[in-house]
């Protein structure tokens, strides 16, 4: 029946029917939530992923992330497979790319994984294929780096190929918001783009928004994070400055909380953690230098997050110190290496920078952590502790970086000898050194 509509009615045929097939590159964090959620929707489903071992978990139903526990796989009848092999991409309707997007040292974008991985898909392009980028990037890569890069192989984009631009929002661990509830921007190069870009993701998405071109959906993104980025700064600002002031920030916090408009609530930590906030906003400046303008606020942001994990090591000296000892030697037990409460998620976290220069400065530091059982510091394995009484009347110090729901629920801490708490989670006492 579809044979005789024409390509833009087939498509949409083939997605009201669930005869489409649909592909996701990258089972990361972004892309393998995506690639379940088309499959519950009833869609047959690849997921293309470079890493055998994401490709072997998958395809044996093992769990490697917290949103897709193996049930998830269990329920899907079979209609999520997974491979190495690009040349699956021939057979999909719409892919998906969802591959990491890392900044270099010096602040540089990296998008080699988008530009191999968009060769890869237009090397085996189908016709009238729809292909959706959804990694993060600088505002231009849909249509500066992925446009072209389909484009070489003959077909005009909006004619023979469809691209979109949809930027992921999930948040890993969150019990409320999921890939389903959380509002979708969809951008497309073309109208047909944007049209095939949203019904897609209408099928398991519940509000899909539309936006004008890709470039916003790219920096609307960006925003999010910058957003989330500069106002955790502002609380570690309020931090130092309360700090100096001598009164609590979390009292100043909460009382500021009390206006019911025009004030949102942020809280100081140990630093900036995760893939996205302490990372995406050097996307916006990177790019905006290009066109002569410099980002300060991005800048100066950043500049406070990434003296947290410093001002954190200060506190626990100065704690150390009125208790008549140095780092050097003290036992040290840091809680929390995960960048946030209940996630095994360790990337860009600052407990692994505070948990580096106890080290260099001779502290005995152990961790615990009930979600991470090994990190990796400078080339050595650290691997943590057992949560218990034990642990904690061992240390010199205890240190709470990430306040998992295991530390709340068996709050040992609480005797610890002396408390520095960079998350007010612990009661007043005598011994306790708050952020
Ligand atoms: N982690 C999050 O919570 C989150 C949230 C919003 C947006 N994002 C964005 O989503 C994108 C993906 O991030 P992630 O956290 O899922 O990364 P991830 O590292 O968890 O997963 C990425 C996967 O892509 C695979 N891969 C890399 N290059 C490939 C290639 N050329 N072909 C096929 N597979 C390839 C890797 O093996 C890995 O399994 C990034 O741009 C990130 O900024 C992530």
């Amino acid at each position: 029946m579809t044979q005789a509509l024409r390509p833009a009615a087939v498509f949409e045929d083939r997605i009201a029917t669930r005869e489409a097939t649909l592909g996701v590159v990258g089972l990361g964090y972004a892309g393998l939530p995506l690639a379940v959620a088309q499959a519950e929707a009833g869609f047959d489903v690849v997921g293309i992923d470079l890493d055998e071992a994401r490709v072997d978990a998958v395809s044996e139903r093992r769990s490697y992330l917290i949103d897709v526990p193996a049930q998830r796989y269990d329920e899907l009848d079979g209609r999520l497979r997974a491979t190495s092999d690009y040349s699956a991409v021939a057979e999909l309707d719409a892919v998906t790319i969802c591959v990491p997007t890392p900044l270099s040292k010096t602040r540089t974008p990296d998008i080699s994984h988008v530009v191999s991985a968009a060769e890869a898909v237009a090397e085996n392009l189908r016709p009238d294929q729809l292909v959706v980028l959804q990694s993060t990037t600088y505002p231009g890569t849909t249509e500066e780096i992925v446009l072209p890069i389909l484009e070489r192989t003959g077909k005009v984009v909006g004619e023979g190929v469809f691209l979109g631009y949809a930027p992921e929002r999930v948040d890993p661990g969150n019990a409320t918001y999921n890939l389903r509830n959380t509002p979708k921007l969809v951008a497309g190069v073309t109208d047909e783009c944007l049209k095939r870009t949203e019904l897609l993701f209408r099928q398991f998405v519940e509000t899909v928004i539309p936006v004008s071109r890709p470039m916003v959906a790219e920096t609307a993104k960006l925003h999010e994070n910058t957003f989330r980025s500069v106002n955790i700064a502002l609380a570690n600002e309020l931090a130092l400055m309360c700090d100096r002031l001598g009164i609590s920030v979390w009292e100043v916090i909460d009382a500021a909380a009390t206006k019911p408009f025009g004030f949102l609530s942020h809280y100081p930590g140990p630093g900036l953690g995760g893939d996205c906030i302490p990372v995406v906003p050097h996307f916006l400046a990177w790019r905006l230098r290009e066109y002569g303008y410099s980002a300060q606020l991005i800048d100066a942001a950043h500049e406070i997050n990434a003296q947290m994990p410093i001002y954190v090591v200060q506190k626990i000296a100065d704690a150390l110190n009125d208790s008549g000892l140095p780092i050097k030697g003290s036992r040290l037990l840091l809680l929390g290496m995960a960048y946030k409460p209940d996630v095994h998620d360790t990337r860009e976290s600052p407990s692994l920078e505070v948990m580096r220069q106890l080290i260099a400065r001779g502290g005995d530091v152990r961790y615990c952590d009930p979600w991470v059982q090994e990190v990796e510091l400078e080339g050595t394995r650290h691997r943590g502790v057992e949560w218990s009484a034990a642990v904690v009347a061992d240390a010199d110090c205890v240190v709470v970086l990430t306040a998992h729901r295991r530390f709340l629920d068996e709050p040992h801490w609480r005797d610890a000898k002396l408390i520095v708490d960079t998350r007010n989670v612990a009661p007043p006492a005598p011994n306790l050194t708050q952020l």
